[in-house]
């Protein structure tokens, strides 16, 4: 059987993106193919070497067109044939260019129940908030900040009295087994 060819897009500790490679590897339907970082020393290029994936750096430099970078990723990527883009931690907007080579095949997870508390630090947001409950969602990736067509979410409570940093290490820990759940379901309907 044909199996979906998956890119892996992320910045920086990658725990989302171990658990996505150690899924897939056991997986009769999809299989990651390269784990791309714009961050050179992200370590989850290290994760994806002890996961025998090809690891991809590709930073932006100063100045640069966001065109011009998106294409320099988009080259990257394309050897590797990628038929999805899994976003895990991804600390860049995409702009339209990479959005148009891989339409509505652009995945990413955000900590918090959308459209509560989008942007960079969804688990500080929620937790200043002093909310009851939280969670983490997997959505379709368009332009805009966490906007894109929600996929499915997983919530939990928070525990009274809880540190954020016990809080955030929990809700990472749901994270790390939801995403690849969730992909399984995604890409079963399509091979
Ligand atoms: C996760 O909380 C994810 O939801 C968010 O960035 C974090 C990445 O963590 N988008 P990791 O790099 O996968 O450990």
């Amino acid at each position: 059987m044909t199996k979906v060819r998956i890119a892996i897009l992320a910045s920086g500790s990658g725990s989302n993106a171990e658990s996505i490679m150690k899924w897939a590897a056991d997986s009769d339907i999809a299989e990651v193919v390269c784990v791309l970082s714009d961050k050179r020393k992200a370590l989850v290029l290290e994760r994806a070497k002890n996961n025998n994936v090809p690891a991809l750096a590709v930073s932006k430099k100063k100045n640069e067109d966001k065109t011009y970078f998106e294409q320099r990723m988009i080259a990257s990527l394309e050897g590797y044939r990628p038929d999805w883009i899994v976003l895990a931690g991804f600390m860049k907007l995409l702009g339209p260019h990479f959005l148009k080579t891989y339409d509505k095949k652009i995945v990413n997870i955000h900590p918090s129940l959308l459209p509560l508390f989008p942007g960079v630090d969804g688990y500080g947001d929620a937790f200043k908030a002093n909310v009851t409950e939280s969670g983490c969602t997997i959505h379709y990736v368009d332009a805009g900040m966490d906007t894109g067509e929600i996929i499915a979410q997983k919530k939990f409570d928070l525990v009274p009295g809880e540190s954020f940093e016990d809080f955030k290490a929990r809700g990472l820990a749901i994270e790390n087994k939801f995403y690849p759940e969730v992909l399984e379901k995604l890409f079963k309907d399509i091979v």
